[in-house]
């Protein structure tokens, strides 16, 4: 706490109406995008001068997206020395998945199922970040998403609650760690709040057109789970929920968060989407924006200015009470204490860390996050002798690892493909050509990559999305390969030799035909810097994969949204030549490859679904059984998955919920056990006041490899005994 105030009350008590509104307006660095990278460009900052009368004034609490000694230091030093009151700024940015160290983007990290996985890179992004002058993340992305049009399902943890859940909340235990005292540490920030994943057709930033109940029981989740585990602030989102702009939503930042939740941490807004309330047609002024969303709940303005231009105003008039501003500063100034940043305004600044450990953890990352969903006849792993034909436009190229949110990247570190080729199997057992670009044809491009193919004893094909082709304003109506790709999957099927498939991609892609050409199909999504090791080892078998989806792969896009947690309808699916029931007549409604699908280079064959009883008490559980056993003679990471259905309640609920997954080691020829209990907590989804409800009845649950898997036990929850409804009641 600065010189002379021993708590953030007794710093607001001294505090002008200017200085308070200066606590709740954070700007972004003043950088230009240099460099070649559409998405992820190399930030240069501009000279800061002209911030310095702000912050001498108290007219900021912090900068985003610049970071450095010189920036940090230059910037802090004035706050703290030349300001009235001293108070240090707070400096934040995009650590979305590393820092310099790239690792794998979200979505990736949610296939390895493992969201131990996700603390752990998240914590060494904050030593890295925290080494840079940097205090807090707008990390982690909690945003469900169910449409893979969507172009940051790539940030996403994919469809599902629970497994968005974990890892929300195991990002934030990574960033925060036990205390954010801890200079290596990073505040994080929840995002964006909320059901900005439910953009109505995939369009980024569009209406998010979703029921209260499936707001409630698939939406909300995780970011309940990451306020849970003590994050520090949240950001509201661009869209409108119920043709509310989030950011102006009462509803979502004031009853829910504060009232439901207990949320004690403070609101940003995400980028200007304070004033982009006038845009979406609900204030009509900025004074009147500002009105809206100071008293909907947002604490801090992110960038646009309306808050110092506004919130003074409608103090003066009385519009606003003074005491809500006090509320607000005082998140604020509590985040800056909990920080340390009053004690040390230059806390955790050291160029002198080691990047090692992080580029030994972004390889074993990458390794667990690619998904197997193809390997006919063990084409993988690769034999020692086997001479390769790289090909494809991700075969060499140095720009397209890291995939979107890498804005800190050291990308010219990055390991790309030919790199990690080589160094597993030096220069003789390697030829390598493009092929293609990727989104056009090379001239002469398909011919080399013919010799190439027709040189090597296997072709191991490299194709997939170019990181601009996914992320934010990166939505994709046609999410399919690139024609130029397919054409050059096409012209290489005629060279007989076996064709290995990496698909590099931020999101799912429509690929029934490269997978019917394909022999064997690594989802390898943006792996981050460690890309080309990582797959090296999965390809040549010092690793085996054990990634699992965590988005559904359509047949066809006219599918999409398309999810496995789906409502069952009344007229559910039946096989041609059935008529009305809930299929088209042109393509087959399953998905390609379902949520949770993946394989490894072992084999599991699962044995019945078993429960331990037949009914339970209502205060009783469940235990689930199933026996596992590998039976291809090679060792076996399996990601077990447990779903549930509640087969008659008072909303229809969907045909299968995961309630539970554990990623076991199945030894060779080996057979393992694995049980999973489920009491009636588990059991309950949401009523429409925002709490939750358990009913009665029977329940179908499986013990699975993936969501389309499996035959299912039943057991029936039985009704509350009069004494224990009424201690229920109690
Ligand atoms: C962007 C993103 C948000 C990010 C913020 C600051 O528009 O929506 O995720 O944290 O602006 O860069």
């Amino acid at each position: 706490m600065h010189k002379e105030f021993d708590s953030p009350k007794r710093l607001l008590e001294c505090m002008t109406l200017d200085e308070k509104v200066g606590q709740l307006s954070l700007y972004s660095a003043d950088v230009k995008l240099a460099g070649p990278d559409p998405v992820n460009p190399t930030l240069s900052f501009q000279a800061p001068e002209h911030r310095f009368a702000d912050i001498r004034a108290g007219r900021v609490t912090g900068f985003f997206n610049g970071h450095g000694d010189a920036f940090v230091r230059t910037l802090q030093r004035i706050a703290v020395e030349e300001s009235r009151l001293g108070i240090p700024l707070i400096f934040g940015a995009d650590v979305i998945h590393g820092f310099h160290t790239a690792f794998p983007v979200p979505l990736a990290e949610a296939a390895s199922f493992e969201p131990d996985l996700s603390r752990k890179t998240a914590e060494a992004a904050a030593r890295e970040a925290t080494a840079h002058g940097l205090h807090w993340t707008f990390a982690p992305g909690a945003d469900l998403c169910r449409d893979a049009r969507w172009g940051r399902a790539v940030e996403s943890a994919g469809e599902d609650a629970l497994v968005s859940a974990r890892f929300a909340a195991a990002r934030v235990r990574g960033f925060q760690g036990e205390s954010l005292a801890d200079p290596q540490r990073l505040m994080a920030t929840v995002k964006h709040f909320a059901a900005y994943g439910a953009a109505e057709a995939g369009l980024d930033y569009n209406t998010a057109e979703l029921s209260r109940t499936t707001l409630i029981d698939h939406y909300l989740p995780p970011y309940r789970a990451a306020i849970e585990a003590g994050a520090g602030a949240v950001m509201s989102a661009f869209n409108d929920v119920d043709g509310v702009p989030a950011t102006a939503n009462r509803v979502l930042l004031t009853e829910i968060l504060r009232e439901q939740w207990g949320f004690e941490g403070f609101v940003v807004s995400d980028f200007e989407s304070d004033l982009e309330t006038i845009v979406h047609g609900l204030a009509a002024t900025p004074r009147e924006a500002v009105r809206l969303c100071f008293t909907a709940g947002l604490d801090m303005c992110m960038q646009s200015g309306t808050y110092a231009a506004h919130l003074p105003g409608l103090v003066a008039d009385g519009t606003i009470d003074i005491r809500r501003i006090d509320h607000a500063v005082l998140r604020v100034l509590r985040a800056k204490q909990a920080l340390g940043l009053f004690e040390n305004p230059y806390r955790g600044l050291d160029l002198s860390y080691d990047p090692v450990p992080s580029r030994t953890l972004a390889r074993e990352a990458a390794r667990r996050c690619a998904v197997l969903l193809k390997n006919t006849h063990g084409a993988l792993p690769l034999k020692p002798s086997a001479r390769i034909a790289l090909i494809g436009p991700f075969a060499r190229e140095q720009q397209n690892l890291n995939g979107a949110w890498a804005i800190f990247a050291a990308n010219a570190e990055s390991v790309n493909l030919e790199q990690g080729f080589l160094a597993a199997r030096g220069a003789d057992a390697l030829v390598v050509e493009p092929g293609c670009a990727i989104d056009a044809p090379l001239d002469g491009g398909i011919d080399a990559a013919l010799a190439a193919a027709r040189s090597a004893d296997v072709i191991v094909l490299a194709l997939g999305e170019g990181q601009h082709m996914s992320g934010e304003s990166r939505s994709r109506a046609d999410i399919g390969l690139p024609e130029a790709q397919l054409q050059l999957a096409r012209a290489l099927r005629n060279v007989s030799k076996p064709i290995i498939t990496l698909l590099r991609t931020g999101r799912p892609l429509v690929i029934p035909e490269l997978a019917d050409l394909s022999d064997a199909l690594l989802v390898t999504w943006f792996l981050g810097s460690e890309t080309g090791h990582a797959v090296a080892d999965l390809v040549f078998g010092h690793a085996a994969p054990s990634g699992r989806l965590p988005m559904s792969f359509p047949r066809h896009q006219g599918q999409v949204p398309i999810y496995y947690a789906r409502k069952r309808t009344g007229r559910p699916a039946a096989p041609p030549p059935a008529m009305f029931t809930a299929r088209y007549i042109d393509v087959d409604p399953t998905p390609l490859y379902p949520f949770g699908f993946g394989l490894g280079y072992g084999r599991a064959d699962y044995g019945a679904t078993e429960v331990d009883a037949a009914g339970i008490g209502w205060n009783d559980t469940v235990t689930v059984s199933c026996s596992i056993t590998e039976t291809a003679g090679v060792e076996l990471e399996e990601v077990v998955q447990l779903y549930v259905r509640d087969v008659a309640a008072s909303r229809v609920r969907p045909v299968r919920e995961l309630k539970d997954f554990r990623k076991v080691l199945i030894p060779a020829r080996g057979s393992v056990t694995i049980t999973f209990t489920l009491g009636r907590t588990d059991l309950a989804f949401a009523d429409l006041a925002g709490g939750s409800v358990t009913e009665p009845g029977e329940f179908q649950v499986w013990i699975a490899p993936h969501a389309e898997a499996g035959t299912p036990a039943t057991f029936v929850l039985k009704a509350p005994l009069p004494s224990s409804a009424t201690e229920e009641a109690t």
